[in-house]
């Protein structure tokens, strides 16, 4: 089933996600429904609050970008209780970035390019595991959203003022996008 985008401007993307136990109701219905949901918005990854709940739940789908990055074929995975332990300061990157809940803006991120994860995969068996390249990226860029955070948030300077605009017409539902939202009421 295809669930509506929450974009820009719902609380539920500013708030703290909750870990999840295996007896989350319904929890495989929610991955399909998740898979679903960005198969039709052409998204590479989507994490629980853009769905409106406040669980530490993302699904990431980088076979979709194989062609490009062929390491990447048939990399789809379900991420539960993420978590970022350590970043690598030693290198840093940039790339351009865009949001399912932030249609039409794409900016320019400068993120650590290996980062130390442990997260729990569908079966609940858990993991601990440095991470580097793209995949590093997506996985700041979707595990942000458990923390309340959006790939705007990292903006300095000029790039952070010439977005506030662009962020304000979010709120208040000035743009189109070609899937299904849900906007704050
Ligand atoms: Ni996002």
């Amino acid at each position: 089933m295809i669930l509506p985008i929450y974009t820009y401007g719902q609380p539920v993307l500013r708030q703290e996600a909750e870990d999840i136990a295996p007896d989350y109701p319904e929890l495989p219905e929610l991955i399909q429904n998740m898979w679903d949901t960005l198969a039709r918005s052409e998204g590479i990854g989507l994490a629980a609050p853009q769905i409106g709940l406040s669980i530490r739940l993302v699904v990431i789908d980088l076979d979709v970008i194989s062609e490009d990055l062929p390491e990447y074929k048939d990399y789809r995975r379900v991420f539960i209780n993420p978590y970022i332990e350590e970043y690598d300061e030693n290198e840093t990157d940039t790339s351009e970035e865009g949001c399912l809940s932030l249609p039409g803006i794409h900016e320019t991120v400068r993120r650590p390019t290996r980062i130390r994860v442990t997260y729990l995969d569908e079966q609940f068996q858990e993991h601990d595991e440095w991470v580097g390249g793209y995949l590093a990226r997506v996985m700041q860029h979707e595990f942000d959203h458990l923390d309340g955070k959006v790939f705007t948030d990292h903006l300095k300077g000029l790039r952070r003022q010439l977005v506030k605009s662009k962020l304000i017409d979010l709120i208040k539902g000035r743009f189109s996008c070609s899937y299904k939202v849900k906007l704050r009421k």
